[in-house]
């Protein structure tokens, strides 16, 4: 993610001008984690932790985070007895509204954007979009080639749901496989799996549209996405 100047960070909140917010770390009132600025010129990231007379300031219109989803926490951002996604993040990004755009189950493991732009979520979220989603899915049975072919024609469910036609690659000789939805109902890939006589024994999220997971971040580890993820991920919109 590109840095940029503090006074520059600052004047973008809209709140001052690029000559005040100078004027501002001359004076001592401005600190970047923790610590006093020294200088107009210093360069931060926008998700700095900055206070100006010790509260602290948004300096970005809005942020996108790839988080690497571990197990045992709910895609959501509060809950009353269980500890959501947003507990892995420090207490300045949880106020800017971060919310996960797209729900994994709370066993299931992999990529979670989280964001506050609404109307990103929106795009990402929405039926009429059908970004493609990733998963890599262990289960207990051995998937084949029937599997894939009824996939392909679109499976329709005990319950009545039509799915839209899915992909499914097989892997570990039909142990797992990587599915690929266009859509996202709820339990969707644990459904149609389980549909197919083959129940889900561990689910991960490998991709969403664009956006693949950075295997470099370990379960419970997050990130800003970089410029060209940002970019791919907007067009969206
Ligand atoms: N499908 C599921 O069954 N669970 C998830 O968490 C995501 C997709």
């Amino acid at each position: 993610m590109p840095q940029q100047r503090l006074d520059k960070l600052l004047s973008s909140t809209g709140r001052w001008s690029r000559k005040e917010a100078r004027e501002l770390v001359r004076q001592g009132r401005v600190s970047v984690q923790g610590r006093t600025a020294a200088r107009e010129d210093e360069k931060y990231e926008h998700t700095a932790e900055i206070r100006v007379d010790g509260a602290p300031v948004d300096c970005s219109p809005f942020i996108y985070l790839m988080l690497h989803k571990p197990p045992g926490l709910l895609s959501a951002t509060r809950d009353k007895h269980t500890p959501t996604v947003l507990n892995l993040l420090p207490e300045h990004l949880c106020r800017r509204g971060l919310f996960p755009a797209g729900r994994l189950d709370k066993d299931t493991t992999g990529l979670l954007l989280l964001t506050d732009d609404g109307d990103l979520g929106h795009a990402l979220l929405s039926p009429k979009r059908h970004v493609d989603k990733v998963y890599f899915a262990q289960v207990d049975g051995l998937l084949t080639r029937a599997d894939q072919e009824a996939l392909a024609r679109g499976l329709t469910l005990p319950d009545g749901l039509q799915c839209l036609p899915a992909g499914l690659e097989l892997l570990e000789g039909g142990r797992a496989c990587r599915i690929t939805l266009r859509e996202g109902k709820y339990h969707q890939v644990k459904r149609m799996l389980e549909a197919r006589g083959a129940p889900v024994t561990a689910l991960k999220r490998l991709s969403m549209g664009p956006l693949v997971l950075d295997e470099a971040l370990k379960p419970g580890q997050w990130r800003e996405l970089t410029q060209g993820e940002r970019t791919a991920l907007l067009a969206l919109k």
